[in-house]
């Protein structure tokens, strides 16, 4: 039996896919398809699947070509495979002439001409871009349009006064202003992806969370954090019970960069330190331990006392079994490092944790230490924009963020605006 292997992502199947299946089917008796995982298109930059992993696998299923479909996780899998499954023959498109041609040592390679004018990239094109403006100055919103050109399917467009010109906005103002702007986003229907903190009070976020849903609309936070593949990884080892039950989440989260420490430094325009790093600092805690914390509680650091600006803060919070605490500043400077405490072992994310492609496991035995990489581009910005046009176009909430972590972490900065807090 002539055992011949192909491979792809097969995003948004088409034609071009069909007759390379069918001729890679027609060199031999057996075929194997190997499709891509979500993660590995990831680190080959390729983020702009439009169909996940579940999606393209049944597309090709459907296809009723392949006798066996086999997911691509990692570079050089593929010699693992021609020697696993004792493949004859590996084929792929002539786009791939040359690349391929040290699997020879393995087995047969053949490339297969493509078929001219139909490809992923092109029907992904072919859909009406979702044109994002932005609200804000500086380097957030620089950052974002920056890296809304490595995402197809959008497209970025200057925010005029009546939003007209935009489908959807990221608002990157003052946090005093966020409740504003979003209100005003949603209000003339657009969808809007906004820097966390969303409002500065739970009651003001419920508001704009019931206008988005009456209007159909995605309101989400910028935590782009929460979008990075190691920090998704981490959640999911941490919840395995990989290290036992988790009972302390602790984060670090400081940075000197805009200057608000130097003595007759303009805060008034500055965010303070809860604003700028408490949502990212809060946002594990708050996805591992839930967002249901029995008691709280802020000690701060005040700059000035009109703009209740803390340089520096801690927050402790007590769940029904564990602990948590979240320290913040900018106008101090610590080691940015997570640590997640298990009865059975810790996970250590070393500084700056917020922006990892890296993460250990450690135990008792150092032997049994896990060390776990994933590309990060873009700090996760990408990721993000990728995510907020995704459930903009399926009508699809996302999970990254949920609604009720959203409010957790307003409920604490509400907090802190009233001034609970023990000044030090
Ligand atoms: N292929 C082909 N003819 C096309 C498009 C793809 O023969 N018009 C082949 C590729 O050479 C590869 C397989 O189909 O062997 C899977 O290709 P994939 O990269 O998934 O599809 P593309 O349409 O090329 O995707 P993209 O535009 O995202 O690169």
């Amino acid at each position: 039996m002539v055992k011949v292997i192909t491979y792809g992502t097969y995003d948004l199947l088409h034609y071009g896919h069909i007759r390379l299946l069918e001729r890679a089917k027609a060199l031999g008796d057996y075929l194997i398809v190997g499709i891509t995982s979500d993660d590995y298109d990831k680190s080959r930059g390729k983020i702009n699947n439009q169909q996940s992993l579940i999606e393209r696998i049944a597309a090709v299923k459907a296809t009723g070509l392949a006798d066996e479909i086999i997911v691509e996780e990692y570079e050089g899998q593929k010699i693992d495979d021609i020697r696993r499954y004792n493949v004859d023959i590996f084929t792929v498109g002539s786009d791939w002439v040359g690349k391929f041609d040290y699997l020879n040592e393995y087995c047969k390679v053949i490339y297969l001409p493509r078929t001219e004018g139909v490809s992923s990239s092109m029907l992904r094109a072919e859909k009406r871009k979702l044109r994002i403006g932005t609200l804000g100055e500086g380097n957030l919103c620089r950052k974002f349009v920056r890296e809304m050109q490595f995402v197809n399917g959008v497209e970025y467009r200057e925010c005029k006064e009546t939003l007209d010109e935009v489908d959807a906005v990221y608002v990157a103002t003052h946090p005093k202003q966020h409740y504003e702007d979003v209100r005003r986003s949603l209000e003339a229907g657009k969808h809007v992806i906004c820097e966390s903190p969303i409002a500065l009070s739970s009651e003001q976020y419920q508001e704009l969370i019931n206008l988005a849903h009456s209007k159909n609309l995605v309101l989400v936070d910028a935590i782009k954090t929460a979008y990075s593949t190691a920090y998704s990884r981490l959640l999911v080892v941490a919840k395995s019970g990989r290290i036992g039950d988790i009972i302390s989440v602790d984060t670090v989260c400081t940075s000197l960069e805009d200057g608000a420490w130097e003595a007759g430094a303009d805060l008034s325009s500055k965010q303070n330190s809860i604003c700028a790093w408490g949502p990212t600092a809060m946002l594990p805690i708050f996805q591992l331990l839930g967002p249901a914390y029995k008691s709280s509680s802020i000690v701060a650091r005040i700059l000035d006392k009109d703009l209740n600006y803390d340089g520096y803060t801690k927050v402790d919070f007590v769940f029904d079994k564990a602990v948590a605490s979240a320290k913040i500043g900018k106008a101090a400077k610590a080691e940015g490092e997570m640590i997640i405490t298990g009865t059975k072992g810790y996970i250590f994310v070393p500084a700056p944790w917020w922006k990892t492609d890296y993460f250990e496991v450690r135990f008792e035995n150092a032997a049994d230490n896990k060390r776990h990489f994933y590309q990060l581009d873009g700090e996760g910005i990408r990721y993000e924009i990728v995510a907020f046009a995704k459930e903009i176009e399926s009508g699809k909430r996302n999970f990254y963020i949920s609604e009720e972590t959203t409010r957790a972490i307003i409920n604490v900065i509400e907090d802190f605006e009233k001034g609970n807090y023990v000044e030090i």
